[in-house]
């Protein structure tokens, strides 16, 4: 048994983001034989990762529902709504902890809010709970550990940072494609100008991430009076245009976010 889960492991769903925490959990060394799958379509898992395809009448010390928050209903009168595991944890948008609990009562409720490049351990977690004790706390924190950087918010912030981290790897990418557009429309090839875009950013967040000085002192450092990239800068600056639209942006998820919980508690 390794260190990050007491017991074992159910995961109700395991595609594009629960499949990337169970690869990421298996590289840092959780044993496999821990873990069943829920997959309906029999999807192929790592070895040693038992895959079944409906919710098994057995006991699960920790149950991690990974499936779309439209796919909920979908538990009603499984075995879930008698298993009681001593951990419910829930990556899914907009369901709040009452609707989880109506579907699987657990001792604890656990909502993880991840995001995709927890795959290389260097994603996002927002964790949130009102009325898990420390024990289990603690235990969703260990587990979410190993996937990046782990932070407690309130329950009122959650869409919010679902928003953020969540929802912000794709911002990114959006961010990436349309820094190579510009710079195909202004003349470079498209090939030349994504692969130089991917870097530069991939190579900006990494020194960020690094460096002991705020991303506004190192856009300062690159920007030196008069010269050029303080003009680009100029143009992102006025009248705040990136924050705004970067504002509207995120209020438009954290919006809809509250909009699909409002549906999935009916
Ligand atoms: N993708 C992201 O970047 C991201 C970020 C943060 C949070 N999330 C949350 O993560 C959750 C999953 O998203 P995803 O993108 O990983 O979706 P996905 O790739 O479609 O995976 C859904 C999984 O749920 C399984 N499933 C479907 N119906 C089921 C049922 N009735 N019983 C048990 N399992 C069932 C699917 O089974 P099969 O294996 O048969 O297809 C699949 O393994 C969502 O709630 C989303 O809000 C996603």
């Amino acid at each position: 048994m390794s260190d990050l889960l007491d017991g074992r492991l159910l995961m109700v769903g395991a595609g594009a983001m629960g499949g990337a925490m169970l690869a990421r959990w298996l590289d840092i060394g959780l044993v496999p034989e821990q873990v069943t799958v829920v997959s309906p379509s029999g999807r192929a898992m790592p070895p040693g990762v038992a895959v079944v395809p409906a919710i098994p009448a057995e006991p699960f010390d920790t149950v991690l529902l990974a499936l779309k928050p439209q796919q909920l209903p979908q538990l009603a009168a499984t075995p879930l709504a008698v298993a009681r595991p001593a951990l419910l944890l829930s990556i899914l948008a907009g369901v709040r902890e009452e609707a989880l609990a109506a579907a699987c009562p657990a001792a604890a409720i656990v909502r993880a809010m991840p995001n995709l490049p927890v795959r290389l351990g260097k994603g996002v977690v927002a964790l949130t709970a009102r009325t898990a004790d420390d024990a289990a706390r603690t235990a969703a924190g260990r587990l979410m550990a190993p996937l990046g950087l782990v932070e407690w918010v309130d329950e009122g912030s959650f869409d919010l940072v679902t928003a953020l981290a969540g929802s912000g790897p794709a911002f990114l990418y959006r961010f990436i494609d349309a820094l190579a557009a510009a710079a195909a429309d202004l003349g470079l090839s498209a090939d030349q100008a994504g692969r130089l875009a991917l870097a530069t950013v991939g190579g900006a967040a990494a020194l960020a991430a690094a460096a002991d000085a705020t991303p506004g002192d190192l856009a300062n450092q690159v920007a030196s009076k008069g010269g050029s990239t303080r003009a680009g800068l100029d143009v992102l600056d006025d009248e705040q245009a990136l924050r705004t639209l970067l504002r509207a942006t995120l209020a438009a998820a954290e919006r809809r976010n509250g909009e699909l919980a409002a549906i999935n508690s009916q």
